[in-house]
């Protein structure tokens, strides 16, 4: 079955339209996001592991830069978005864009590495954000008794999907939390996390 997974995100057409559906559009999260948008105003936002750009939209394409590792995922997010920018990069090794940002968001992308790892990108990440600036971390979470959502994480190429406790250890060890919640998109559960650069 996770052959399978594997085979299908791998193509980022049906990577960008599946996902869409068990996740009713990421309704729950664009909300957030576009909330965060308007209270933080950025200016320049980096969009880490940006996939197929699916958030792209929620920001004003001159300050925007999307990253991801997936030349397929980078090829289709610029074509579907040519006003945004993205880049192919490995966001460990990333040296950057010259300035740095008001809003580094990384969404679903520390699930699918280890501890020690998602540690090493979220250090990245932070290196990425002004002083005064914010890192917003959402991640796929989970939480007891949601049937749905087990076996959306069974099928998901992610092998670390995490309690939001766990999650909540794990960034709050890089950078003190100033505001976190979990909600439910569709039927799959999220713990996004937001912290402020000193
Ligand atoms: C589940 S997808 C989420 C994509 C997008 N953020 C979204 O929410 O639609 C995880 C993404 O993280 C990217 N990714 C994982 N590790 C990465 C790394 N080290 N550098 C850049 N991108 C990475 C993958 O290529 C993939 O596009």
């Amino acid at each position: 079955m996770k052959r399978l997974t594997h085979e299908l995100a791998n193509s980022p057409f049906l990577f960008h339209w599946l996902r869409k559906l068990p996740e009713a559009n990421y309704r729950a999260t664009k909300s957030r996001l576009a909330a965060l948008r308007d209270r933080l105003a950025p200016e320049r936002v980096l969009d880490l592991g940006c996939g197929t750009g699916e958030f792209a939209g929620l920001f004003d394409a001159r300050g925007y830069l999307g990253i991801d590792v997936h030349p397929g995922y980078v090829r289709f997010a610029a074509r579907a978005r040519p006003s945004h920018r993205f880049v192919c990069a490995d966001a460990l090794t990333w040296s950057g864009d010259g300035e740095p940002f008001d809003l580094v968001l990384t969404n679903g992308v520390l699930h699918h590495h280890d501890e020690a790892t998602a540690r090493q990108l979220l250090l990245a990440g932070l290196r990425h954000v002004r002083s005064g600036g914010w890192l917003t971390v959402i991640e796929d979470a989970h939480l007891a008794g949601r049937r749905g959502a087990a076996l959306i994480h069974a099928l998901d190429e992610g092998d670390f999907v995490r309690t939001p406790e766990a999650w909540r250890n794990l960034v709050g060890a890089c950078v003190p939390l100033e505001h976190e919640e979990t909600y439910v998109s569709g039927i799959c559960p999220y713990h996004l996390m937001l912290a402020r650069k000193p």
